[in-house]
């Protein structure tokens, strides 16, 4: 008669301390053992999901809050060709409604934007980022205007215009608030508008918008922490940070305001 270990039992009567406690592979001890780290394991793993339950539910509590803002769009790029919101799911956006005759806060502005994504494109891991320039002033700024007014600040850049309609629709799911000022004489005149730079997720959803105070290494540093938890919370990565539901250090975010121009 063998246990599972090989080894064999022994008649009681011939020596009593031979085999007791210590001879087959499962005794008190080694049970004892086993049960704590399972039951260590088991804890660890509730606690991770439970975690990573609340992050969630922390995050749709954020994004209920979000989901006035950013939609769908439909508009043309600067070479002409229609283009929607969807063409762009896949990649993170960076979008700040603008116009081309924007005397100077636009052009500050585009130089950010354009900052921010050289900041992101050297990352070891660069993220895939596409910044956008949505113009506010479809009357002048034909697909062509655009197309020349974005090469001037980076080939990364893709400018979108559209019919008035359409760029209406744009800026009313973005919130952006614009509205043009009397011509003057050579017919130039100046389009008041928000000046905000939006983050949108790769699902196409708002995460983050930023005004003008906010420098470009701090907009850089905010897309990253929104890419980081957003991976977290779509199950990429998560498992590598068990311990930081990072959601939770992000700011909330309140309704943009900021005008100006
Ligand atoms: C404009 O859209 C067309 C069609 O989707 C695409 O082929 C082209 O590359 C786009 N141009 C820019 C500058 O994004």
């Amino acid at each position: 008669m063998t246990t599972g270990g090989g080894e064999t039992v022994r008649p009681p009567n011939r020596d009593s301390t031979v085999g007791k406690g210590k001879g087959g592979p499962i005794t008190w001890k080694s049970l004892t053992v086993t049960g704590v780290i399972g039951g260590g394991l088991l804890i660890f793993m509730l606690y991770v999901k439970g975690e990573k339950e609340k992050a969630i539910a922390a995050e749709r509590r954020r994004m209920i809050g979000k989901a006035a803002i950013g939609g769908p769009f439909e508009l043309v790029n600067h070479s002409g060709k229609k283009v929607s919101s969807q063409d762009f799911l896949g990649q993170w956006l960076l979008i700040y409604f603008g116009f081309t005759h924007c005397p100077d806060i636009c052009p500050e502005e585009m130089e950010k934007l354009v900052e921010v994504t050289n900041q992101l494109d050297k990352d070891t891991e660069p993220l895939n980022v596409q910044p956008l320039f949505i113009t506010v002033d479809p009357e002048r700024d034909t697909p062509k205007v655009v197309a020349d007014y974005v090469k001037e600040f980076s080939p990364r850049l893709i400018g979108l215009t559209g019919t008035k309609e359409q760029v209406g629709k744009a800026c009313k799911a973005y919130r952006v608030y614009f509205s043009s000022g009397p011509k003057d004489d050579d017919n130039d005149y100046i389009v008041d508008h928000t000046i905000i730079i939006y983050l949108v997720s790769p699902d196409g959803e708002f995460l983050d918008y930023y005004g003008q105070n906010r420098n470009a290494k701090e907009i850089a540093d905010s897309v990253r922490l929104n890419a980081k938890k957003f991976e977290d919370l779509h199950g990429k990565s998560w498992l590598a940070n068990p311990f930081g539901p990072r959601s939770m250090i992000i700011s909330s975010s309140v309704s943009p305001s900021g005008q100006g121009n």
